[in-house]
């Protein structure tokens, strides 16, 4: 399950932000409590900047059983709003991330599947995008898994996280043929 990513939040999502196996193939390293609670803030604060046309928001994955906070999510289409984001307004990214404890069950798919229908659904995206750095297989044959196909890829040198390693963007449409084809061109850095 999904709802809004909240700082009391904080102790159960340093699990797995905290956890340098679980941060491997994301845009940062394994994060200190002080660096997990800045993050979070700063996600809450952009969720509360968000409006029609820009939006960066967090989400906590729960497990329905329990409640017990188990991965993290990200929906977004600008770094800051309501300042205006790299890719086009109508178009969306997504990350997410599970406690390795619970991992292969299936918990991924459902929940990458439930804010892509977040964004195609809730924001009317056109188009979702999603960065994943080359190596993570697992992200990758869940994308695939989702329809997602391979959009555009990044060597190393084109890499704007810091990790100086390949990625490649995927994007899924809402349109499987779109008259247009969409002409972003940055890099959708792997879930920070
Ligand atoms: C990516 C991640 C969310 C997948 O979650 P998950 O719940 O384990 O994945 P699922 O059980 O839903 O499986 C989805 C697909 O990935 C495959 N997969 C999962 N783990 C795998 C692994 N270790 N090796 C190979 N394939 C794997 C599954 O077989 C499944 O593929 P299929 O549909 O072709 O059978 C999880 O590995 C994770 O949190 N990784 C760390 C953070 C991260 O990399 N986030 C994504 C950044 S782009």
């Amino acid at each position: 399950m999904l709802r809004p990513l909240e700082i009391d939040d904080a102790a159960a999502v340093l699990r797995f932000r905290g956890d340098p196996a679980a941060t491997q193939y994301l845009s940062h390293e394994a994060l200190s409590p002080e660096e997990n609670v800045a993050r979070i803030l700063r996600l809450v604060d952009a969720a509360e900047s968000s409006g029609v046309d820009w939006f960066n928001f967090g989400w906590a994955i729960e497990l329905r059983e329990t409640g017990e906070v188990i991965g993290d999510g990200r929906t977004w289409n600008s770094a800051e709003p309501p300042a205006p984001g790299k890719i086009p307004a109508d178009c969306g990214s997504l990350g997410h991330i599970l406690h390795p404890g619970h991992h292969r069950r299936g918990l991924g798919r459902e929940a990458a599947g439930a804010l892509v229908s977040w964004l195609f659904e809730e924001r009317g995206a056109q188009t979702v995008f999603a960065g994943v750095y080359e190596a993570n297989l697992p992200s990758r044959r869940l994308l695939a898994g989702l329809g997602f196909r391979q959009d555009r890829h990044f060597t190393s040198a084109q890499d704007t996280t810091g990790k100086n390693v390949p990625s490649w963007r995927y994007r899924l449409d809402r349109n499987p043929y779109p008259i247009q084809p969409r002409a972003a061109t940055e890099q959708v850095a792997p879930p920070d």
